[in-house]
């Protein structure tokens, strides 16, 4: 959940470290913390608060040093606080280790290194791993080769649960050991300096090379380079990758907040998720890495989609776009449902796993899942080289670039094109003739376009955003295509505003929610010109008839949703499977403004990271 940024190299470590946690801010914000190894010995500073408040202590006392680790916390065990911010020491406080993940035996662990004499400071599990290396590694004899990272692999043998660490230790100065298994943990390889990190993003700066960590390896950096060896094999592999960003990027531009950037790249975004995968020559999409022939893909009869927030709202539109395009019965499911659920699937059901990150735990638990009982699972990622992108079949990757702002933008209009592009693939195998993939080709083919329309509209709808901002609640109404979009509508209010909002398959209306309309309580409803236009106008009037105000997304030129509504979003007109990229991205400005005019802090809202890699 948090971010991890080590150096070792020739450098000051300390600027390094500071821009490397600025870098994965995002991935957790609540406190941070580093620790720095010196001839004169291990000196650690932690701060609860944004990196802002630790680089602002590390003015005051720098700590100099070309080897050292450091942490952006979400804390899950303890709350946010100085003492229990990382870097943790050991009990001569000469070991040093930041950690992303759970410790689900430290309780026990704790318990008995109480009975042998330690004392803890802090209420996170994390403190409990510093411990145990350190007492493993106080327990080899001096001369030791290689006796950190012994002692680190003899304490993760007693480890339950979750980890990225990475550890340095007083007593060997010149060595850097990092460990994963079920949390990130990548390599960067520069020139006479390594890096390990969180996400790439946090070294791409520096280099283009990397190694991204498999889980049970256990990496040793020295002044002479780099070794990957295994916990649970005789030998580990590793390959070195390419970085497939850079670091411009990875900025902010002119803009105010990341959200708004990758808002506006969504044009593009859609550009690079469709470049090269439509073929009008066979009126069909190419998606080479899906890894099965035609035959396999003939002989899909069931496809289960399952991922969480943003990314399954994105499969709730794509469960509608095959369906309809390909008609393979198509089911949605959280992955933390999925994971654990007895969930049959036959020999002929695809899984998809849908990811942004990559990393995120559920999702990730849901794939081994599937994997586990011999499904083919295929993965819809955005970050290269991630976990999940390495641990599915194949898959079809988003190309979006980075998306650093917690709130999902591009990645769920790049999953939703993605979907598109399934449905038209399986549809060309099955119903579809030649002709009708070519018009669904054209449709696709004008997103980009199309997106530009709205986005051209941000001022209109920054005028609405500031004229609701006050509301405590907010309701969503879509069907059919659009009720994925009002979901992942109202998961972007809530997110970045903290104003309640939920999302609803319009004529739900009268089975209950009907009871919170009034005066005071906005509807967001998405009703553009489809084969339920009708039937959302008649849900508009029973809500106007309860006085509830009306924001209403309609297709440009629709003057009986002009002649209702309070306010008018429009959309360009577009056929119905292409609108749920079109129709969420004035939903995605909508809570963008209104955070802007509630001050709230847009990319990092209260209590949210990024990428949650702890279940
Ligand atoms: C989206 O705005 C949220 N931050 C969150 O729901 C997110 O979509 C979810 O955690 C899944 O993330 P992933 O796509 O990286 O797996
Ligand atoms: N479980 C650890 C803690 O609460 C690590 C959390 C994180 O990944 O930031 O400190």
């Amino acid at each position: 959940m948090c971010g991890i940024v080590a150096y070792l190299g020739e450098k000051e470590a300390q600027p390094l470290l500071l821009e490397g946690l600025r870098r994965l801010e995002y991935r957790g914000y609540d406190s941070s913390g580093m620790a720095v190894l010196n001839g004169g010995g291990l000196h650690v500073l932690k701060k609860v608060g944004r990196i802002q408040a630790l680089a602002a202590a590390a003015e005051i006392t720098p700590l100099h040093g070309s080897l050292g680790i450091s942490h952006t916390r979400w804390a899950t065990h303890g709350e946010p606080s100085d003492r229990n911010a990382h870097p943790h020491v050991d009990a001569t406080g000469k070991l040093a280790l930041v950690h992303n993940g759970v410790i689900e035996n430290y309780a026990s662990l704790k318990k008995r290194l109480i009975t042998e004499g330690h004392t803890f400071t802090s209420d996170t599990d994390t403190e409990v791993l510093a411990h145990l290396i350190g007492d493993h590694f106080q327990k080899l004899p001096a001369n030791t080769p290689s006796r950190l990272e012994r002692a680190v692999m003899a304490a993760l043998r007693e480890v339950q649960g979750t980890y990225g660490i990475a550890v340095i230790h007083q007593d060997e100065p010149g060595v850097l050991v990092g460990a994963r298994r079920g949390s990130p943990l990548v390599l960067g390889i520069g020139v006479g300096e390594h890096f390990l990190a969180s996400d790439v993003s946090a070294v791409v700066a520096y280099t283009q090379k990397a190694v991204y960590l498999n889980d049970y390896d256990i990496v040793t950096i020295d002044r002479n380079g780099f070794r990957v060896s295994s916990l649970t094999k005789q030998s580990a592999g590793f390959e070195i990758s390419a970085i497939d960003f850079h670091q411009a990027d990875a900025d902010k531009g002119e803009f105010p907040h990341y959200m708004l950037k990758e808002i506006f790249e969504q044009p593009q975004a859609i550009q690079n998720a469709i470049r090269g995968r439509l073929s009008h020559e066979d009126s069909t999409a190419v998606l080479g890495g899906l890894n099965m022939d035609a035959k396999e893909l003939r002989g899909i009869d069931r496809i289960l989609v399952t991922a969480c927030g943003t990314a399954l709202h994105a499969g709730i539109v794509g469960e509608h776009l095959i369906e309809s395009i390909a008609q393979i019965p198509v089911e949605t499911d959280f992955a933390s449902e999925f994971r654990y659920r007895n969930c049959p699937i036959d020999r002929r059901t695809l899984v998809f796993v849908v990811s942004q990150s990559g990393e995120t735990a559920d999702t990730l638990g849901a794939l081994r899942e599937a994997r586990r009982k011999g499904f083919r699972v295929l993965g819809i990622c955005n970050n290269v080289g991630s976990t999940i992108a390495r641990e599915s079949d194949g898959g079809v990757y988003m190309h979006a670039g980075p998306e650093i702002g917690v709130a999902a933008t591009k990645s769920f209009t790049s999953q939703v094109t993605i979907f598109a592009l399934l449905a038209l693939l399986f549809g060309r195998m099955r119903y579809l003739s030649a002709s009708q993939g070519r018009e669904i080709i054209e449709n696709i083919e004008k997103l980009p376009t199309l997106i530009g329309q709205v986005l051209s509209q941000s001022e209109r709808i920054k005028a609405i955003a500031n004229k609701y901002a006050k509301s405590s609640s907010m309701l969503y109404f879509g069907r059919l295509y659009q009720y994925g979009v009002a979901l992942e509508g109202a998961l972007k209010m809530k997110e970045i505003t903290y104003i309640h909002a939920e999302g609803y398959p319009a004529a739900e209306l009268k089975h209950g929610i009907i009871a919170l309309i009034d005066k005071n309580t906005p509807s967001v409803f998405i009703c553009p010109q489809d084969s339920v236009h009708d039937k959302n106008m008649s849900t508009i009037q029973e809500i106007k008839a309860r006085k509830g105000p009306i924001i209403a997304l309609a297709t440009e030129g629709d003057t009986s949703v002009e002649a209702i509504a309070d306010d008018v979003i429009w959309l360009p007109k577009a056929v119905d499977y292409i609108m749920p990229v079109i129709s969420s991205i004035p939903l995605q400005l909508l809570s963008y403004y209104t955070a802007v005019a509630l001050n709230r802090d847009v990319d990092k809202p209260r209590n949210l990271a990024k990428s949650v890699t702890v279940e």
